[in-house]
């Protein structure tokens, strides 16, 4: 089992690269099913979840080689509709292989994600949309088959805008007859990534990033080519390490767009943020001041998946922060274990008080999920004295390709053991 050893107290300074993006290079993935022929694709992060999807891609029947960041997949073989169950409950996210099998094959089987470490994770939204473009579905002895002779366009309203639903009913959509549309879609900017990586190999989508995306279906698909946007939810994270610490911080390869409402809530902390073409810088000269509410949203709202680390950053603020996850039940694991390190934090059902302290001290600590271990690492590079941060293959590597590596390289004190 791997941990972080951190001594804390050191100001980040410098400039780092960050890679490409986890949320969307899995769905990227699963659309490599669809052409029947060559995926190649760039930017992509060496993440535990990767090299997941790619091995399930394997079992399936593709040909996948990835070297130097960049991915190869071929999927002119026919394909197993039979997918493995134990990688699926591993990766809850390989869901997304049904609206992409569904597409290529017009059947899958697929086990039952089940609900994973921030609470249970439903599927019924991408299980309506599905149904509504004509797939039959059995949900029985803990997998979902599903079944359709034609998969037909058609008008889907979403009754929350889910990530993943709309994603796999875009998936399902590019070969499906007529024009599907699915309203009150997510709007973040994984799906627009997706609908570029779709078109370039010849499907017809159009709105990915607004509440509406039109998906024309077709037959003929070709080779593509593609970049995977960078990850805003690991820039998130450098942001805030640099916050937390009192650095200064220059991120390269970043879209400054999507990190906005990141930005804004660390500009009222009192850092200076200064926005280039494809850069950003972040200057942190004193103490945070409290942000006073933090409500997690989907996009372009505060994400989710940004609240630890920030929750990190405010346990040392000036003042009292409230803390309020609209998207998900139980995201709070971290909360515990950063009370282990001194922090000031009181939780009610979906909100989070959080006065802020002098400061916080090392402590030996557990990830319990992705961005909740991020947070603890954040705490450990602001704590006095040693932090032992525990589970991180479990649950950081998921998400973050080798973060003491960028941490190291802007003066961080940490090793992995
Ligand atoms: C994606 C991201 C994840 C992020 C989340 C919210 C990937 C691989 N993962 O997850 O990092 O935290 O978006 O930004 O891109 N829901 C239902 N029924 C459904 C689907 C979702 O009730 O059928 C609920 C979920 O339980 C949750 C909320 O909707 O409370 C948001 O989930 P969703 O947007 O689907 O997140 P994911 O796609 O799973």
């Amino acid at each position: 089992m791997d941990r972080y050893i951190i001594v804390g107290g050191h100001r980040l300074e410098g400039d780092v690269r960050v890679d490409g993006s986890k949320n969307s290079v899995l769905p990227v993935l699963a659309a490599t099913i669809i052409n029947g022929k060559e995926s190649v694709i760039h930017n992509v992060p060496e993440l535990k979840d990767v090299d997941s999807l790619i091995g399930l891609l394997r079992t399936i029947g593709c040909k996948c080689l990835f070297e130097n960041n960049t991915l190869i997949v071929k999927s002119n073989n026919s394909l197993d509709t039979l997918i493995p169950e134990k990688p699926v409950r591993e990766m809850r996210s390989s869901i997304i292989l049904m609206g992409a099998m569904l597409a290529r094959n017009g059947k899958v089987k697929i086990s039952y994600p089940g609900g994973c470490e921030i609470g249970p994770r439903p599927i019924d939204i991408h299980l309506f949309g599905l149904r509504k473009m004509g797939t039959k579905i059995i949900e029985a002895h803990g997998y979902i088959s599903c079944e359709c002779d034609k998969l037909r366009g058609v008008e889907i309203n979403l009754d929350y805008p889910s990530v993943g639903a709309t994603e796999n009913i875009m998936l399902a959509a590019t070969t499906a007859e007529g024009v599907t549309i699915i309203q009150n879609a997510a709007k973040e900017p994984e799906i627009v990534d997706l609908q570029n990586f779709l078109n370039g190999m010849g499907a017809r989508i159009t709105g990915a990033g607004t509440s509406t995306v039109k998906i024309e279906g077709v037959k003929e698909f070709r080779d593509v080519e593609h970049t995977v946007i960078p990850d805003r939810i690991v820039a998130g994270t450098l942001m805030s390490a640099a916050a937390i610490t009192g650095g200064n911080v220059v991120l390269n390869n970043v879209i400054t767009d999507h990190l906005k409402s990141v930005s804004s809530k660390l500009s009222e902390t009192g850092c200076i943020i200064t926005e280039y073409q494809n850069s950003l810088q972040i200057m942190c000269n004193r103490k945070p001041k409290a942000a006073e509410v933090i409500k997690t949203l989907p996009y372009p709202g505060f994400a989710t998946d940004m609240q630890a680390q920030m929750m990190a950053v405010m346990t040392i603020a000036k003042g009292t922060s409230i803390f309020i996850e609209t998207v998900f039940e139980s995201r709070y694991k971290h909360v515990e274990e950063l009370m282990k390190m001194g922090a000031s934090i009181k939780v009610d059902g979906r909100t989070a008080i959080v006065r802020g302290v002098k400061k916080l001290t090392g402590a030996e600590v557990r990830a319990g999920d992705l961005r909740g271990g991020a947070a603890l690492v954040l705490a450990g590079l602001a704590a006095e004295g040693t932090t032992v941060v525990d589970n991180v293959k479990l649950h950081i590597d998921r998400g973050y390709d080798r973060l003491e590596n960028k941490l190291i390289k802007l003066g961080a004190d940490i090793h992995r053991v």
